[in-house]
């Protein structure tokens, strides 16, 4: 019971984060499972006997994510699939998803709605759930989880996830890291700078966005900034990422 961010925790396997009588938040050990592509961090929300899958990955993660998320939630009773953009690291294994949880809602930016047919999702209507560029609450058995917009970080229409009940914040392709590193929580924060610097430079678009992304979410309380690449950023380096986020030259920033 409680929270579970140990700094020995092992990427490649998947691990309860946060549990109480009726809510967990489960990582599933999909960090390094497809050798030769970027990693990807995916997670699973249980509240009561209602799942949402956070960010199910590429194509070759999608037998892994069966297998693990089947541990905790039948799939079933997958309420919805939580895409964060619309990028092939973070949707490449949608096609399948549909087929094996054909009652799960698709849920991605109301920009992004209109590629669902190319990955064979037939009847948009039925199958979508369309993020308005506002965000908004998505209810998760008893939970109401919030959507939060963090548009152009990378994606014009891309998201963060606020979980109320673990104060977990999924951000997406925000507080990510890329390098030859085999942790999965952040235990020292300067060591870990030379992993997030490099993509945050390349992929946010302006110092105008991260900014006004640090200000939005800073009056939250925030146990853990959970990527979809590289690390999770527990508490005691929260506020360290938020003046990073401020101070950060990036994108257009340094076109000569
Ligand atoms: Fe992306
Ligand atoms: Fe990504």
């Amino acid at each position: 019971m409680g929270y579970n961010l140990n700094s020995d925790l092992n990427p490649s396997e998947d691990a309860v984060l946060y549990e109480d009588r009726d809510h967990r938040v489960i990582y599933l050990g999909s960090k390094g499972s497809s050798s030769g592509s970027v990693d990807v961090l995916s997670y699973l929300i249980v509240n009561g006997n209602e799942g949402i899958i956070v960010d199910p990955g590429g194509y070759h993660l999608f037998p892994k994510m069966v297998y693990n998320i089947s541990k905790y939630i039948k799939l079933k009773d997958i309420k919805y699939i939580y895409f964060c953009h619309q990028d092939p690291d973070v949707c490449g294994s949608l096609p399948m998803w549909k087929d094996v949880c054909p009652q799960a809602k698709i849920v991605i930016g109301e920009l992004w709605v209109r590629f669902l047919p190319h990955f064979g999702v037939e009847n948009i209507e039925e199958s979508a759930y369309p993020i308005p560029s506002d965000g908004g609450t998505i209810n998760l058995g008893k939970a109401p989880i919030e959507v939060i917009p963090a548009h152009y970080m990378h994606s014009p229409n891309h998201f963060n996830l606020y979980d109320p009940i673990s104060k977990f914040l999924f951000s997406g392709d925000i507080g990510i890291a890329l390098g030859e590193f085999k942790y999965l929580i952040v235990k020292d924060w300067i060591e870990h700078l030379d992993y997030i610097y490099p993509p945050h430079r390349i992929l946010m678009t302006s110092n105008k966005v991260t900014r006004t992304w640090a200000e939005r979410i800073k009056n939250l309380e925030i146990k853990a900034i959970l990527p979809q690449h590289g690390a999770i950023i527990p508490e005691s380096f929260i506020s360290y990422f938020i003046k990073f986020m401020e101070n950060l030259k990036c994108g257009i920033d340094l076109v000569k």
